[in-house]
């Protein structure tokens, strides 16, 4: 007779990133839109972004970024099962995971997109977790990432000085012995999805007499700031102490937060009301601006990599965005 039912154990045994070579400043910025360094820099904390030309595509980085990740796992591609891959700007609308897929060799793996906008790093950890919980997978590749500079208009200085373009990644893994994800909590608020948008243009095409369709294409990232800023500081905080409660632990517990880099205001709010200290806050937003899905793994695996996050130590991560979507997780870093 087969054993009884099996919980796995989760481990988050490596990571990766990839951003595109070119950069953008504030003061370059400055040249397009009317703003200046000094505003960008007192209300968000950005000072530059990477990229992409059109030439790259948001698979390039991704594969980039999750090949680091296995060779940090001491993995190789064919170990991978299963592939996600958030993102809102796919090269492809049909899904771009499968070519990325295909492009590292991880030919065992199934691989599939997942959007939840700038949560989808955090939707898609607690996505991966359940199928290696159940014994389903025991290596999972996942990557966040989003090369937003197609989708903002240009010519809108409140919106165009926010994003960034980017891919981070990380492998998970089944553990027998212990687990390492501690807790999460996610949320959805549809009734506020007016305040950021990037949203299908509804244009018809006549077919025949009484018959028409729409036309396929997305107007520019849409947003209503002031109320993004205010659900972030209110929803985070909450939502981090959902995620400790189900890890019966309290913030003191914590060695980093790691939230979604869209606004070092946002992040200072937070921690403050967590009463986390900053020395405790990981931030690299005033390089890369807001890179969506890509910001947690990004800025986590420059942590990782800089030797600022060691193995056993404790990370709450929060993603937060469009939808309305907002999540955190838990967990400890290594295998
Ligand atoms: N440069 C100079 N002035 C700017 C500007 C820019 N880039 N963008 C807006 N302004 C102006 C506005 O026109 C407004 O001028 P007015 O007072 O003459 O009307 C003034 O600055 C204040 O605008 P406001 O939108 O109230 O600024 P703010 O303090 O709320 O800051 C954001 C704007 C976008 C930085 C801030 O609201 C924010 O970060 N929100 C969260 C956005 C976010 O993180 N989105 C992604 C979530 S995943």
């Amino acid at each position: 007779m087969k054993d009884t039912f099996k919980q796995f154990g989760i481990a988050i045994a490596g990571s990766g990133s990839a951003t595109p070579t070119a950069t953008l400043d504030n003061d370059q910025l400055s040249q397009l839109v009317d703003t200046s360094d000094e505003w960008i820099t007192t209300r968000t904390g950005i000072r530059m972004r990477h990229v992409a030309t059109p030439e790259e595509t948001l698979g390039q980085l991704a594969a980039r970024a999750g090949r680091d990740a296995i060779a940090m796992a001491n993995l190789s591609p064919e170990d991978i099962d299963l592939i996600v891959l958030a993102t809102s700007t796919p090269d492809d609308l049909f899904g771009s995971a499968a070519k990325i897929q295909g492009e590292i060799g991880a030919t065992r793996a199934v691989a599939f997109d997942l959007t939840a906008a700038c949560s989808g790093f955090v939707f898609g950890m607690v996505t991966a977790a359940q199928f290696i919980r159940t014994g389903v997978y025991r290596n999972v590749l996942l990557i966040g990432a989003d090369i937003l500079s197609r989708w903002v208009d240009w010519d809108d200085r409140a919106t165009c000085i926010l994003f960034g373009d980017g891919a981070g990644a990380v492998v998970m893994r089944a553990r027998e012995d212990r687990d390492r994800l501690l807790g999460f909590s996610l949320h959805s608020n549809g009734q506020k999805n007016h305040t950021l948008n990037l949203s299908q243009q509804a244009e018809s095409r006549g077919l025949l007499t009484g018959l028409e369709v729409g036309r396929g294409q997305y107007r520019p990232i849409t947003m209503n700031g002031r109320e993004v800023y205010r659900f972030a500081v209110d929803k985070v905080p909450e939502v981090i102490s959902k995620a400790l409660y189900h890890a019966h632990l309290t913030t003191d517990a914590i060695d980093w937060l790691l939230l979604h880099q869209a606004n070092q205001r946002i992040m200072d709010s937070v921690a403050e009301r967590l009463e986390i200290p900053t020395e405790k806050v990981i931030s690299n937003l005033a390089k890369y601006g807001n890179t969506s899905a890509a910001s947690i793994p990004l800025a986590l695996d420059e942590a990782v990599r800089e030797g600022k996050i060691k193995a056993g130590d404790r990370i709450a991560v929060s993603g937060f965005g469009a939808g309305l979507t907002w999540g955190a997780a838990i967990f400890e870093w290594g295998i």
